[in-house]
């Protein structure tokens, strides 16, 4: 039986790549992080998206406030501007995710980085939001509407490439990533249950396709993450996802090994702010180059 074929909005030219494992501590965010400082490098407009109320992927690039929970106020903001006034949030002033699902409209955020603007998370809000959206009735509504929103031509003409960062748990927000992308990339670590959840992504990778039935969510690919060479399990658990008969091919080379230079350049402070403004020997920052390389020619081809 086939399932029901949804007819989802096209995009122009914008990808969008949907960074998603259900399983925590995958590095997720920290790929997130560099996939957006290496597009930014190769010249292309983006705008990262944090659906995830932890909120860690909008601290790297914004002043987050309230312990790293609440966006700063926008720049745009001017408190003697009765227009402002008329827009619905509270308390007035910031935008973030939850007011992109709550009222189909944001201001995305201007960053340090030239070429780069934001969404970012607000921990109490996204949390209200996700409670709400236990219902079903508004589930459904929630799946398409990310796509939805992208597909206007103001993000269809401001940017070439849209990177959303997911939280550990599924959800309908999840899925509305899954829907509004172009591209899956999925981490993994090369440990038990981490290969569940990537079994499960490559599920959902499927289904979604099925559904759709033009615009293709493509797999960018499976990349090993915090892998360590030294570890005879992880390098047979990676020998064997490789030779996999669907997955096999989607695997990236080089692996994301585990170092602690990503933790310490991953982290909010971090001195110099990007790996990739680290010494060009530094084995992270090569290795680093590598994956993110594949990852970009694969979207950009
Ligand atoms: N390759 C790596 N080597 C060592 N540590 C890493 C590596 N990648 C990420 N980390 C560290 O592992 C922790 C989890 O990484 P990260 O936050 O990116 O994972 P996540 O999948 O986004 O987690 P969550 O599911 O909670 O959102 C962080 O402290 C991060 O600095
Ligand atoms: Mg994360």
């Amino acid at each position: 039986m086939s399932r029901e074929q949804t007819i989802i909005p096209t995009y122009s030219n914008l990808k969008v790549l949907t960074i998603s494992n259900h399983k925590g501590g995958v590095a997720k965010t920290t790929l997130s992080k560099l996939l957006t400082e290496y597009s930014v490098r190769e010249g292309v407009r983006v705008l990262g998206i944090d659906i995830d109320p932890q909120c860690n992927f909008s601290a790297r690039f914004l002043e987050m406030t309230n312990d790293g929970m609440d966006p700063p106020l926008h720049p745009n903001f001017d408190p003697k501007d009765p227009l402002w006034d008329e827009l619905p949030y509270s308390p007035p002033g910031y935008w973030s995710i939850a007011q992109f699902f709550r009222l189909g409209y944001v201001e995305p955020y201007p960053t340090n980085i030239p070429n780069l603007h934001f969404i970012p998370s607000h921990k109490k809000e996204l949390t209200n939001f996700l409670e709400q959206v236990e219902r079903k009735s508004v589930q459904e509504a929630v799946v398409d509407h990310m796509r939805t929103m992208l597909s206007i031509e103001y993000y269809q003409e401001e940017f070439d490439l849209v990177i959303i960062d997911t939280p550990p748990q599924t959800s309908a927000l999840t899925a509305s990533a899954a829907r509004a992308a172009t591209h899956l990339l999925i981490p993994t670590e090369m440990q038990e249950d981490s290969i569940a959840g990537m079994a499960d992504m490559a599920q959902l990778w499927q289904a979604e396709n099925q559904t759709r039935e033009a615009e293709k969510l493509m797999l960018v690919g499976i990349l090993a993450t915090k892998f360590d060479p030294q570890s005879a399990a992880q390098r047979r658990t990676l020998e064997q996802v490789s030779q996999n008969s669907v997955l096999g091919d989607k695997l990236i080379q080089p692996p994301m090994r585990y170092l602690q230079t990503y933790a310490n350049s991953s982290s909010t402070y971090a001195n110099p702010r990007s790996l990739f403004e680290m010494h060009e020997n530094t084995p992270a920052r090569i290795e680093a180059e590598e994956f993110c390389k594949i990852i970009f020619e694969r979207i950009f081809r």
